[in-house]
């Protein structure tokens, strides 16, 4: 069954899928029976595929202050774009409440995420709630936020002070033109960069950047990018432009392969192959080679994230909470399953890690691996899938 709260105006171009109702486990009807408990979490859920959960990634607006083409097209998310309202947004309390379980049940990393996740006031008190959270043995969270650095300079020092570990900034290229005809709003390439420096003074680090390849349109800026960031201790990530939501017009001729990308690299600056640093991680590691052909940690690494070409399902363990607590178990995923009504129900908690145990259990998805095997006419339909900027990348 689908269903909508009645206040929200879904224009013909929304493709947020009314969510499905949690599912309890059958523990649960138990648990509320007199001499019954619902299972405890044992920091270990595994889904029908064997992957356990342990990365969750939550988006606290859908609002952004770029438009990317490949993410948020001006021509879609105008200012007659319906937005959330704010009383449809998780709070601050529901969603470490709903953490809290996550983390019972193994997850290890949190990425918060928007839109631009800097847009949400007071994101500094959210994060010292999260950085309180411990894992099952005791362990702190890796604490992480994905970005598009506008905001940076000026939020750095108060996110680290919150308990923020590490930042993610996306940036598109180092040419002034060609980032902003990927930002659509007229963005300065320099912000960005002081943004990344800022975060680097006050210690949010390790900082990755990623970099969306759109070919005709910024691939040229590939090696000038790794040249830029070699040596700093920042790593660079080159993601395949992936048909992820209904509304930017992907074309399998505007990917550039990983294997190409590496290819131009090696070219300009030699590489060596290096191991996955953490099961499940999205990209594929490549370190800079010194003189000898060695890998030289002083020169630091560059990634791929080859979700097109190479797809990456089979460990993928990570799990979307949208800015109204709709959970989402894949990025191509066209539904979630909602968690909100769940936290402002009466089952408290219990209710809470019964319905995170059921959902990741039943859970199938596999897009990417099944994509190749779709019929060309079906391959990027986009038919009812949720947008990026409302899940968080
Ligand atoms: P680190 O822990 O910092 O390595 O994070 P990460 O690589 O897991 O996360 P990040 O958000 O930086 O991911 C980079 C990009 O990879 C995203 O913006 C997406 O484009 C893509 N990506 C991340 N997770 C998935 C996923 O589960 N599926 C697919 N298809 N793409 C993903
Ligand atoms: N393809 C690949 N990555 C995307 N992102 C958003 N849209 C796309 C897309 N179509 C990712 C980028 C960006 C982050 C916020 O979301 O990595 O840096
Ligand atoms: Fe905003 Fe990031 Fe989407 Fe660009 S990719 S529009 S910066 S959320
Ligand atoms: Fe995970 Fe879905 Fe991405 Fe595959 S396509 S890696 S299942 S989010």
């Amino acid at each position: 069954m689908t269903i909508r709260p009645a206040y929200r105006t879904i224009s013909l171009l929304d493709q947020r899928a009314g969510a499905q109702p949690a599912r309890l486990a059958p523990s649960r009807s138990l648990g509320t029976a007199p001499g019954f408990f619902a299972a405890p979490p044992q920091g270990f859920l595994a889904d029908t595929l064997g992957r356990p959960l342990r990365d969750l990634r939550i988006s606290v607006t859908d609002r952004c202050n770029f438009r990317c083409s490949y993410c948020m097209p001006k021509e879609v998310f105008d200012k007659d774009y319906a937005y959330l309202p704010q009383s449809a947004l998780l709070s601050f309390e529901e969603i470490t409440r709903i953490a809290r379980q996550f983390v019972a049940h193994g997850v290890q990393k949190i990425r918060l995420t928007g839109g631009e996740p800097l847009l949400r006031k007071n994101l500094d008190v959210l994060i010292a709630q999260l950085a309180a959270l411990r894992t099952t043995d005791g362990a702190p969270l890796d604490i992480t936020l994905t970005t598009n650095g506008s905001l940076l300079a000026r939020k750095a020092q108060a996110l680290k002070d919150a308990g923020l570990q590490r930042v993610t900034v996306s940036l598109d290229g180092l040419d002034d033109a060609v980032f902003k005809k990927m930002n659509d709003v007229d963005f300065p390439v320099a912000d960005v960069l002081e943004g990344i420096a800022a975060a680097q003074a006050v210690g949010l680090g390790p900082i990755k950047v990623n970099m969306v390849v759109k070919r005709g349109t910024n691939d040229h800026e590939i090696v000038p990018m790794a040249r830029h960031f070699q040596g700093t201790g920042v790593v660079l990530r080159f993601i395949e432009y992936m048909d992820v939501g209904a509304t930017n017009g992907w074309r399998m001729d505007e990917v550039v392969p990983s294997a190409q990308v590496i290819e131009r690299l090696h070219a300009a600056l030699p590489l060596v192959a290096l191991e996955a640093s953490a099961p499940g991680e999205t990209a594929q590691r490549w370190g800079y080679a010194n003189a000898q052909g060695h890998y030289d940690p002083q020169l630091g690494e560059v990634g791929v994230i080859s979700s097109v070409t190479q797809a990456f399902c089979a460990d993928c363990n990570r799990a979307r909470l949208s800015t109204e607590g709709q959970l989402y178990l894949c990025l191509f995923a066209s539904q979630g399953h909602d968690l909100r009504s769940v936290v402002r129900g009466p089952g408290g908690d219990a209710d809470l890690t019964n319905a995170i145990a059921s959902i990741w259990q039943g859970r199938s998805d596999r897009y990417s691996l099944l994509r190749a095997s779709l019929p060309p006419e079906a391959q990027a339909s986009g038919a009812r899938r949720v947008e990026m900027s409302y899940i968080g990348g």
